[in-house]
């Protein structure tokens, strides 16, 4: 297939996705239970390797509701590919994590992996989404911006 399909079929993907998203999350007040199945909707229509939340808490990144294999529980600010998302208040796209540095290994297998970061309903840094692929160059800006999008559904169960 050419890039261009794939991009096209990736793009419609999302389309669906986010609807499904917003049929989720409609009339869900917890933040968990709404981050759990928004994780679990993502990972299964992808098959990507690791897609999970880490919350600021404490001063801290804190490991939320995720699937996929154990993963570390705590990050700093500013540290690995999430604390920089954290930091720096924009998605950070890698391509190829062992050339990210300070990349945090949560397992071997990872090799490419995108973090958004979400904002609560007064524009603060409350979470982000943190998906790896085994695979290299998994995500590009089509995954930035339907990702940048999707987070966005869940504004409204964040707590200022
Ligand atoms: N790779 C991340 C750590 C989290 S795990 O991949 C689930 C990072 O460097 O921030």
């Amino acid at each position: 297939m050419h890039d261009q399909d794939m991009e096209q079929k990736k793009s419609k993907k999302y389309e669906a996705l986010l609807k499904s998203l917003e049929a989720l999350l409609e009339g869900e007040t917890d933040a968990v239970a709404a981050m759990a199945n928004f994780a679990a909707e993502i990972h299964e229509t992808f098959g990507f390797w690791w897609t999970g939340f880490y919350r600021v808490s404490g001063g801290q990144l804190v490991l939320g509701p995720f699937q996929g294999p154990v993963a570390c529980t705590r990050i700093g600010f500013g540290k690995g590919v999430c604390g920089t998302a954290w930091k720096e208040e924009r998605t950070q796209v890698v391509p190829d994590v062992h050339l990210f540095p300070g990349h945090i290994a949560c397992s071997s297998a990872s090799e490419s992996e995108i973090v958004v970061p979400v904002f609560d309903a007064g524009g603060t840094v409350c979470a982000v989404l943190d998906i790896d692929s085994e695979h290299k160059a998994a995500f590009d800006e089509t995954d930035r911006q339907y990702l940048e999008r999707a987070v966005v559904l869940l504004r409204p169960v964040l707590t200022k």
